[in-house]
């Protein structure tokens, strides 16, 4: 099994809810990943779990109150805040929720978000209505935009019997986000860009043709290249998400643009990750005014757009990465692999868009990293993050043989 939080210290506050018991086994998790877990319970969390499992569990001290010993917490509560590699409340009551957007601290955990610069991690767990209820949604709505992870409770059975949504996300869900908040630094210095989401190729200045792409493969991946520590920059065709964090965002709407745009930073970077569904044709003319409807059939010549990707792999200099995707519905393998050779790709992402469930729109993708030099890798299906961490797994690989090649010449 991979490790990728070895020789990391994550701190975990489980809080007053029923899901608390459940703390134990997201400890598991996390530990299973190769984390130093440090757990610390609120006091309405220690009646649902006793400190005694966890620290059986864990093997180190689970702190309870803060004023036990007060003199030892000053310390401790400073010493975990600067080791810590992330915190994560999990899971995350109402009340935790509440106490951590308004920056309160009168527990240990509290106290540790605020004296800590790690990334935080939230899975909130609690009665649906109040997980739907606004003062709760707003407060989340603040731990995202100062960049903590969310993790999503799911729908299903809760402690009142009910069904709703409210129920903790699954441990090794919760310990997949914290291990892909953990940035390895492994991209510190590399200039990466990314191109996300549809193009709009107009008709008239009402009409459009476009694609289902969201955005969400691409801002995906320029979010992790980041926290990796590249300089990123993302050129986006319309999205309706929030713009991802860390990066230079340079939006556009056409074909035409978005390869303006690429091409003019394309000589400065060191890896292009080519996710966007750019248009393959757009309409020959554009009307001035708005087409008025008529009984007869419409004609509209379209002509086929540049090929970016192409364009790039044309120019590529020595050192520089290319990762293109392929979006096939069928064929997949082929004819990504006629994509890689055509375009002069380093990798291409094959991605089976005809499944239910994953690629266009959706939360999750699944598929095969292809690479130059004949290795295939399987992709299996996650929740895009993940995936887009995957990726950068392939691309951190292929930039550290790169520069081991230039190396020995
Ligand atoms: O945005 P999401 O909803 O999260 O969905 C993600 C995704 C399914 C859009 C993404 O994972 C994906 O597969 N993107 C590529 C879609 C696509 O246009 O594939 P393609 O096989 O048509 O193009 C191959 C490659 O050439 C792509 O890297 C594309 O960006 C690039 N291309 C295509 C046409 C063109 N004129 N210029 C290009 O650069």
């Amino acid at each position: 099994m991979s490790e990728p939080l070895a020789g990391k210290t994550v701190v975990l506050g489980i809080t007053g809810s029923i899901a608390a018991y459940k703390g134990a086994e997201v400890a598991r998790r996390v530990m299973d990943l190769g984390a130093d877990v440090h757990v610390t319970l609120t006091r309405a969390g220690a009646e649902f779990i006793t400190p005694l499992t966890l620290r059986t569990l864990t093997g180190n001290p689970v702190t309870v109150s803060m004023f036990d010993a007060p003199d030892e917490w000053q310390v401790k509560h400073v010493s975990l805040a600067e080791r810590a590699a992330a915190v994560v409340v999990a899971p995350a009551s109402a009340d935790a929720i509440a106490k951590l957007a308004l920056g309160l601290a009168d527990e240990f955990v509290y106290a540790l978000v605020l004296a800590t610069r790690a990334p935080l991690v939230v899975a909130p767990a609690m009665n649906d209505k109040m997980f739907a209820h606004q003062a709760t949604q707003e407060h989340l709505q603040q731990l995202r935009a100062r960049g903590a992870r969310i993790v999503e409770p799911e729908t299903g059975r809760l402690a009142s019997g009910a069904v709703g949504r409210g129920r903790l996300a699954e441990p090794e869900t919760i310990a997949a986000a914290v291990a892909e908040v953990v940035a390895p630094g492994d991209l510190e210095g590399v200039r990466v860009l990314v191109t996300a989401g549809p193009t709009r190729e107009r008709l008239d200045p009402v009409r459009f043709l476009s694609n289902r792409s969201s955005g969400k493969m691409g801002y995906a991946l320029a979010e992790a290249a980041a926290r990796r520590g590249a300089e990123v920059t993302v050129v986006s065709g319309p999205t309706a998400i929030p713009a991802p964090a860390r990066c230079e965002v340079k939006r556009v709407e056409t074909a035409s643009e978005m390869r303006r745009e690429v091409l003019r930073r394309f000589p400065k970077c060191d890896v292009l990750i080519a996710a966007a569904a750019v248009a393959d044709y757009a309409p020959a003319t554009v009307e001035d005014s708005k087409l008025k409807r008529g009984e007869k059939s419409l004609t509209v010549k379209l002509h086929p757009t540049k090929d970016i990707l192409a364009d790039c792999g044309g120019r590529k200099k020595e050192g520089q990465f290319l990762v293109g995707f392929a979006a096939e519905t069928e064929d997949l393998l082929a004819r990504a692999r006629e994509k890689l050779a055509a375009k002069k790709l380093d990798v291409v992402i094959a991605n089976d868009v005809s499944r239910a469930g994953v690629g266009f729109e959706s939360e999750r993708n699944a598929g095969y990293a292809l690479l130059a030099g004949g290795e295939e890798i399987e992709l299996p299906e996650m929740e895009k993050p993940a995936f887009a961490e995957r990726i950068l797994e392939v691309v951190v690989a292929g930039l550290q043989g790169k520069r081991r090649r230039r190396r020995k010449r």
